[in-house]
């Protein structure tokens, strides 16, 4: 019997009647409107034949015909059953990269959101493992995945819905983004990197999207526009800086904000941040490791206490490029001359930031020995706090 090549299925959008098929391909302009319209009201699939003179035709085709010609792609490791699902969330640890330095019931959390279709908020200091922890999952997740780094993007509309082109031959054309690719894949993991630095526009056209009531993207602004329907098990995972110290970082709208689940990436203190550089470099001196993980958390402490003389601390990321300096030969001096002090600021001579923290990296350098600028007493109030 003459079997259908494709099958869609009539959605609405606006005052449009959208052909789609299971991969999210469009066949909208092969068929006729009334066809399409009689099949969403008939509430029925549309089948695509070929006739004796190899023109194609669509008909309306029984449903249960879907599940045999047309299966769709199977989300592999997101189990359905409850007993399988907390078995995976409780036994996922193990599928945390070694590398990746975040405690246990984070980890948990973070699988358990995403296998439940939460959009995901990676929050946390610059450099904390925020962009490494929210890959991690897409690596462990074995679902298609999409990433995007808005922080980057200069014209929202065109990375989130699409350009349109002119053509000689075709006239206007529109074509879609990736991003409305991801958004028609089941059980896609969409990664939105640094959501806090993307343009309010890219937020404005996120907010349906992310909105578990909604779940759509509007092509164009105007109402009753063509609008994209989110395929279902889609997760978004997005990254953020809240409340820290960047400029760069737009006030996030509250309204986003409350669409996500939030994660917030931990600091890690001085013994898990050594052990991390002892980790990735074994072949590196770990007493050299110990004292850059001692600096950054010493600065770490200080950036958070009430008299702090320096805004924000030495991140993970400056710690894992210090230690990889050590390896290439760099002394410790050297190193901190070009990845730490530049990222402080030199006005005020000696009461300046960079002033402040040459004094605590001295300290390792000198071996703690006699001419440091500052009394011990203010570098014991800057360690002190660290014995969380
Ligand atoms: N928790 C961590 N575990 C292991 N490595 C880390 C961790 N945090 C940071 N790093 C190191 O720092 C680098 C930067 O991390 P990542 O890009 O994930 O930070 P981020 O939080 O996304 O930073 P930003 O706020 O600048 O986007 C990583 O490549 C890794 O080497
Ligand atoms: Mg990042």
């Amino acid at each position: 019997m003459n079997q259908p090549d494709i099958i869609v299925e009539v959605i609405k959008s606006g005052n449009r009647f959208n052909a789609f098929d299971v991969d999210g391909n469009k066949h909208t302009s092969n068929i006729t409107t009334g066809a399409r319209k009689k099949a969403f009201e008939g509430e029925y699939p549309l089948g695509r034949f070929t006739n004796k003179n190899g023109k194609h035709y669509w008909k309306q085709i029984d449903p249960s015909l879907i599940e045999v010609s047309n299966p769709t792609p199977s989300s592999v490791d997101v189990p359905s059953d409850h007993a399988d699902v907390l078995n995976f969330i409780h036994s996922s640890y193990s599928m945390k990269p070694k590398g990746l330095v975040m405690n246990e019931l984070k980890w948990k959390y973070l699988i358990r959101s995403a296998v439940r279709g939460k959009n995901i908020m990676m929050t946390g200091m610059a450099g904390c493992g925020k962009t490494m922890a929210a890959k991690a999952l897409v690596n462990s997740l074995d679902r298609p995945d999409f990433y995007f780094n808005l922080g980057a993007t200069q014209d929202p509309r065109a990375t989130l819905i699409g350009n349109t082109h002119f053509d000689k031959k075709k006239g206007t054309y529109f074509s879609e983004s990736l991003f409305v690719k991801a958004l028609r894949t089941p059980n896609a993991v969409i990664l939105l990197d640094e959501l806090t630095r993307a343009h309010p526009d890219a937020w404005n056209i996120l907010m349906t999207v992310l909105d578990y009531t909604q779940r759509y993207l509007r092509l164009d602004e105007q109402d009753g526009s063509e609008t994209v329907k989110v395929a279902d098990g889609v997760t978004f995972v997005a990254t953020a800086n809240i409340g820290n110290e960047y400029t760069a970082t737009r006030q996030l709208d509250k309204a986003l904000i409350d669409r996500f689940t939030t994660i917030e990436m931990d600091v890690l203190n001085k013994e898990e941040e050594s052990d991390l550089l002892e980790y990735m470099y074994p072949n590196v001196d770990p007493s050299l490791l110990k004292n850059v993980g001692e600096i950054a958390s010493m600065t770490r402490n200080e950036a958070k206490s009430q008299t702090a003389r320096i805004m924000s601390g030495i991140s993970t990321r400056t710690s894992v490029e210090i230690a990889g300096l050590i390896f290439d030969g760099f002394s410790l001096e050297e190193s901190a001359d070009i990845a730490i002090y530049p990222q402080y600021d030199q006005s005020g001579g000696i009461d300046s930031e960079r002033t402040f923290v040459k004094q605590i990296v001295q300290r390792f350098i000198n071996d703690g020995s006699s001419d440091d600028l500052f009394n011990d007493e203010e570098v014991e109030e800057a360690t002190s706090a660290d014995q969380s």
